[in-house]
């Protein structure tokens, strides 16, 4: 059941224990409506992706109340400084250089070095996020593939059922994503254009397309896929009844096994083994993201 709530502060205490909760709920902002999940909890952020039924991984938006808090996150050179204190709070998104000490999950980046932060402008979001006090990534609310909404029903359309609640303030007023641009050093890049327009060049195409970042993180180390047993020389990484050095999920949940996906790959990536090895994934549900990520993992580099 999915519960829809007008925007009053009873609708947001409800939404802010869900999310402490690590539920994800469908708030509004300016842009669309977003599927806002607590960034420091991994499984949170993985409920947001078995929610969207997306077949691939992509680095996630994680909105904040204000810049200070966003400084805590990424860092900030002053271009992206300048851009923030331009036109935050609003429909931009700045991706920057993810701070080495910064408690954001794993799955939420996507295991990139670098973070997408907003400050957005609206009422629902900016209670939502001063009553959790937690940093809240948020891709659209809809199920993957469909029209991005701007309305709580549009949000109903598509996720009915597989989310807990829905606040409703009406239509998103700029109906179109943030604006996203990258102060990652050197000049500006524009990754997708959007209600704001900044003076950056547009990046080359690559980065744009879901799932396919050219930068997407990728272990250094060759990696075997449907692995029943590590091969001397290869580091582990088990899942259900397949032990290994770290296991995804004893119990085989795939919400877990997305949730631990990253920082598995980054601890064996780190280890004294020259090879890694991955036990089978179920493929049905959220295990065809996982195993998407994994044959690109596993895929010959160039
Ligand atoms: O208006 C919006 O931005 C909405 C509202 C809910 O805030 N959110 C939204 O999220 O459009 P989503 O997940 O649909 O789009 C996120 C975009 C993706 O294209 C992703 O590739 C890019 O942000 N992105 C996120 N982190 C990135 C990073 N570290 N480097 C490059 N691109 C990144
Ligand atoms: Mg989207």
């Amino acid at each position: 059941m999915t519960e829809v709530l007008p925007f009053t502060e009873e609708a947001i205490a409800a939404a802010a224990a869900l999310i402490r909760a690590g539920q994800p709920v469908a708030v509004p902002t300016e842009t669309v409506y977003g599927l806002a999940a607590d960034a420091t909890n991994a499984e949170a952020v993985a409920r947001i992706y078995a929610a969207k039924g997306r077949p691939s991984f992509n680095p996630l938006i994680v909105h904040v109340p204000d810049l200070q808090t966003a400084t805590r996150i990424g860092e900030f050179d002053e271009q992206a400084t300048a851009l923030a204190r331009a036109h935050w709070p609003g429909p931009l998104t700045l991706v920057v250089p993810l701070r080495a000490n910064a408690v954001i999950a794993s799955i939420v980046t996507a295991g990139l070095p670098t973070i997408a932060l907003r400050v957005p402008a609206h009422r629902a979001m900016q209670a939502l996020l001063r009553a959790t006090g937690r940093p809240l990534a948020g891709p659209s609310a809809n199920a993957s593939g469909t029209i991005s909404p701007t309305r709580a029903e549009h949000v109903l359309r598509s996720l009915a059922g597989k989310i807990a609640l829905v606040v409703d303030d009406g239509p998103s007023v700029r109906g179109i994503e943030s604006t996203i641009v990258a102060a990652t050093g050197g000049p500006l890049r524009l990754l997708r254009p959007g209600p704001i327009e900044v003076d950056a060049a547009p990046s080359s195409g690559a980065i744009e397309a879901p799932g396919q970042l050219a930068s997407h993180y990728a272990p250094s180390k060759p990696l075997r896929l449907n692995a029943e047993a590590a091969e001397p020389g290869e580091y582990l990484i088990g899942f259900d009844e397949v032990g290994g050095y770290d296991n995804l999920s004893p119990s085989g949940d795939l919400i877990e096994t997305a949730a631990k996906l990253f920082e598995a790959l980054h601890r064996a990536d780190a280890s004294p083994y020259a090879r890694i090895a991955v036990a089978p994934i179920p493929d049905e549900g959220l295990g065809a993201a996982i195993n998407d990520r994994l044959r690109r993992a596993a895929a010959p580099r160039s």
